[in-house]
């Protein structure tokens, strides 16, 4: 891949989220990225979006992703809008020749995963989903401890996220099966399948789901038992998620048990460890890795400062496996394999 001095970026999708990572170029990259476009069909989101950029007359702006692609010719595009609209969005992208970063979830189901996997390295190109918890410190702390092996082979995982979606998204394209292809399992719920996986390495292998939709079109409670592979000597992992929509705070909790310790990511990401009943502690602040942005692993991965992307293509079909088990099993009332 050629190395980028400056890169001309397209925002597609200027939304809320999409406005946050403006903000980002716009404000912490001025001389390494130029906003070249901007795309939205709302007149409204795409003109406060241009506001952003100081009005330049340089920053065009367009209703349509193809024809931000076609008249402004971008190295790279962020892509924000609602899930549907993901999948297609990002293979014009990688065959107009742009770098992505997607919004999560990359795509919307495993078979589409597949193909931008397949896109991805026809175009040669850099793709990486906006998993932000992987770039902060408690949870890349959390993942060197678990390879290290300090805790031993992981055997269970518990870990649960409430928030009050269900009010919050009431009438928005979150709350449409067509628009979000799936309900707070695919919001916010995706981060947490993401950064389990991920942090463990585990590979899910059944689900047993129970989930309630609560009157809407989409999942808004969800219980989901999960069986892991063996990826070590011994017998596999069992994994319980919980996805509450319906909660009058937002409290994210992991807890990971291994052979020989255990770890906890506390909100506020506090980290606490266990060795054992008397032998326990917080892991102190200065010893957890500083916390970046997608954004900022992605520009550093342009310009050839960093090599890895810390959310590459592959996560997309990973989350999409188990997300698509844990449906059909909620659909179907029986466990299901994760395929
Ligand atoms: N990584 C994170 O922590 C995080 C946080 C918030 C949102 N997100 C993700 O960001 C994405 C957008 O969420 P949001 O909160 O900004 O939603 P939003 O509703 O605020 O914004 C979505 C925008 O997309 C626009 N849009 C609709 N159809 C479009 C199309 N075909 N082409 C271009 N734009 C289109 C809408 O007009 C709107 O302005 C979603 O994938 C969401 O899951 C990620």
């Amino acid at each position: 891949m050629t190395t980028l001095d400056t890169i001309r970026m397209g925002i597609i999708g200027c939304g809320g989220n999409g406005r946050g990572h403006l903000h980002c170029y716009v404000n912490d990259y001025p001389g390494v990225v130029e906003i070249v476009g901007l795309a939205d069909p709302s007149k409204a989101a795409r003109e406060q979006a241009w506001e952003m950029t100081g009005k330049r007359p340089g920053v065009k702006v367009f209703a349509s992703h193809e024809t931000l692609l076609k008249r402004t010719r971008p190295d790279a595009v962020l892509i924000s809008t609602p899930h549907v609209f993901h999948t297609q969005q990002i293979l014009d992208s990688l065959a107009a020749g742009c770098h992505v970063l997607a919004e999560k979830p990359m795509v919307c189901s495993a078979q589409d995963a597949k193909a931008v996997i397949a896109a991805t390295k026809k175009a040669d190109k850099i793709l990486a989903v906006g998993y932000s918890r992987r770039t902060m410190g408690p949870y890349l702390y959390t993942k060197r401890v678990i390879e290290s092996g300090e805790i031993g082979d992981v055997v269970f995982v518990s870990c649960w996220q409430s928030q009050n979606w269900w009010a919050s998204q009431k009438g928005t394209w979150r709350q449409k099966l067509a628009l979000s292809c799936g309900g707070q399992l695919n919001d916010s719920g995706s981060h947490l399948v993401d950064i389990i996986l991920w942090m463990t390495g585990l590979e899910p292998e059944t689900a047993f789901a129970f989930q309630d939709n609560c009157g809407t079109e989409v999942d808004i409670l969800t219980a989901a038992s999960v069986r892991a592979k063996s990826v070590g000597a011994q017998g596999g992992a069992l994994m319980n998620f919980s996805v509450v929509a319906k909660s009058v705070n937002f409290v994210e909790d992991i807890t990971i048990w291994g052979s020989k310790g255990t770890i906890a990511i506390r909100q506020d990401g506090e980290v606490w460890r266990w060795e054992s009943d008397q032998k326990q502690w917080k892991v102190p602040k200065r010893q957890l890795p500083k916390s970046r942005r997608p954004d900022d692993n992605f520009l550093a991965v342009l310009q050839g400062k960093e090599r890895e992307i810390a959310a590459p293509v592959e996560c997309g079909l990973a989350v999409m496996r188990l997300s698509e088990a844990v449906w059909k099993s909620a659909k179907s009332g029986k466990p299901e394999k994760v395929r």
